[in-house]
């Protein structure tokens, strides 16, 4: 089986905040799942660097469009490593041979018959880099997602054909119902193709940063077309002499914030369809992190700094609050108080606490050693089917739902140890074979919990199942019972200190 998963291309007109964060976070949990399940894997992210939202933030700094890219890709790039992202390549859109790839699709579009010259009016977006279609336009003329005025602009530029595509993408919403997720989502750009699709400006005159239309050099084509097809030009080039396009095209989860629904659930297919490529074989949709009630967003300034957070506790914790805290999918707040509740009631007792409690009893009563006896059926029963359920809802890509199904099992453990209270066990020689049980058996709940949460926060599940003496993270071993008999721990630290 192949995977291949991509995230938004962020804008370099500001650094990374939180919400560019939780995109990457999320599609780098699902390509650690596909690892661990020995599926051939790629992790595409990147920056998106022309077009006017750049041009228009170097304006405002009084420097060069490239050096603001430069400087900010790189703050992007610094980003990965230190929430954790896995990605195998990392685009940037001003890259040379990116800029080649478009033009080579572009011109082959216009020479299908798709791009015709012609002219058009409307409001405009410069932050969204979008002419909005009068559904779209928020009261007094403003933008819905920037709340700043629109512009009405006249554009004198090549055009594609969109409107071409509406019967097409009729039908591959209807063919394949899961093709855009949540419903909601799916149903929002229906409708909006259903509405009647416009041909859309693929060029733009007036700027010169971007990416020039080998046709007619005065123009650039229109920031959204360089940018979605980076999906496809990154293939091209990421692996060094070898183009991974047969290998790995079309994508299998594309990942989204609502807010660029349309971008990818309607021009990326008609694109592609006219390029005689595949779709994509679906485009998952997330929400808003909203803080104060509000999106969160460097320009509103209402932001949770994830470097802050990170600094403070870890990369793995903040993993964890933002697949847990906001139901994937949906919007939903996160604050500093939030997290930190879940980090000491979730992170710091249900999980780190029953990892070295159970670690220490065995240390205290059992030098250490852990039973090869069979495992007690009451939990057996209940552990058995975790590691297909997580794996059914990381397919459907309820990342928030297979943490609960983890949380499920965590929580029955701790009662378990509640119930069983192996402290009495322990002072009674005539229960030692049942002492023995309890703690493999507890031994094993602990293990496989960790393996499913392995690609939601991979270095704390690491330490632990070393701990544990069982490293193993390939899916199989989120079995339970799956890695064989006994066995012998070792002594851990706590793994959520307190700051
Ligand atoms: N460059 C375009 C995307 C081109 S893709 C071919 C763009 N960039 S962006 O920098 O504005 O990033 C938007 C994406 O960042 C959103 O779709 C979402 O993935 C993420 N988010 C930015 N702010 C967010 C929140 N407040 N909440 C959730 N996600 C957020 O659009």
């Amino acid at each position: 089986m192949r995977f291949y998963t991509t995230t938004p291309i962020y804008y370099v007109n500001a650094q990374p905040h939180l919400g560019h964060a939780y995109t990457t976070i999320a599609a780098d949990v699902l390509a650690r799942h596909h690892r661990q399940r020995g599926d051939d894997v790629f992790f595409l992210s990147g920056t998106d660097e022309h077009g006017e939202p750049v041009a228009q933030a170097a304006e405002a700094l009084g420097i060069e469009p490239r050096e603001l890219a430069d400087r900010n890709a790189e703050r992007f790039q610094q980003m990965m490593p230190l929430i954790e992202a896995s990605n195998d390549f990392f685009i940037r859109t001003s890259d040379s041979r990116h800029v080649k790839a478009v033009q080579e699709f572009m011109q082959g579009l216009h020479d299908a018959g798709h791009i015709y010259k012609g002219s058009y009016e409307g409001l405009y977006c410069p932050r969204c880099a979008d002419f909005k279609t009068a559904q779209e336009v928020g009261e007094g003329e403003t933008c819905p997602v920037h709340g700043i005025a629109l512009i009405r602009e006249k554009e004198e530029n090549w055009f594609f054909r969109l409107s071409a595509f509406q019967e097409p993408l009729e039908r591959l919403f209807e063919e394949r119902p899961d093709f855009v997720r949540p419903v909601e989502r799916r149903n929002e750009a229906l409708s909006f193709i259903r509405s009647g699709l416009n041909d859309i400006s693929c060029s733009r005159a007036g700027l010169s940063w971007g990416v020039p239309v080998p046709w007619d050099p005065d123009q650039v084509f229109y920031v959204w077309f360089d940018a979605l097809l980076n999906y496809i030009t990154a293939l091209k080039f990421a692996s060094e002499g070898e183009d991974l396009t047969e290998r790995f095209w079309p994508a299998d989860v594309q990942l989204v914030g609502k807010d660029i629904l349309k971008f990818h659930a309607v021009y990326w297919p008609a694109i592609l369809m006219a390029g005689g490529l595949e779709v994509q074989k679906s485009l998952v949709v997330h929400g808003y992190l909203l803080m104060d009630g509000e999106k969160m967003s460097k320009s509103l300034g209402n932001v949770l700094d994830p470097f802050e957070v990170i600094k403070s506790f870890s990369a793995d914790a903040l993993r964890f609050y933002l697949m847990r805290e906001v139901q994937f999918g949906a919007d939903g707040s996160v604050s500093t108080e939030g997290f930190e509740q879940r980090y000491s009631t979730e992170l710091a007792n249900d999980y780190g606490n029953l990892a070295s409690r159970t670690i220490a009893m065995v240390t205290r009563w059992r030098d250490g050693h852990v039973a090869p006896g069979p495992l007690d059926p009451a939990i057996s029963a209940e552990l058995e089917p975790l590691a297909d359920e997580v794996s059914d809802l990381l397919d459907r890509v309820e990342l928030t739902h297979a943490l609960e199904a983890v949380w499920t099992r965590i929580r029955r453990l701790n009662r378990y140890v509640e119930e069983t209270a192996p402290w009495n066990l322990a002072k009674d020689d005539a229960q030692a074979a049942r002492l023995d049980q309890v703690l493999a058996t507890l031994i094993e709940g602990v293990r496989c919990v960790t393996v499913a949460l392995h690609p939601f926060m991979p270095t704390s599940t690491l330490t632990l199942l070393e701990a544990l003496g069982r490293p193993q993270i390939e899916w199989s071993a989120a079995a339970f019972d799956s890695t064989g008999p006994g066995g012998a721990v070792s002594p851990l630290e706590p793994l959520f200190p307190k700051p």
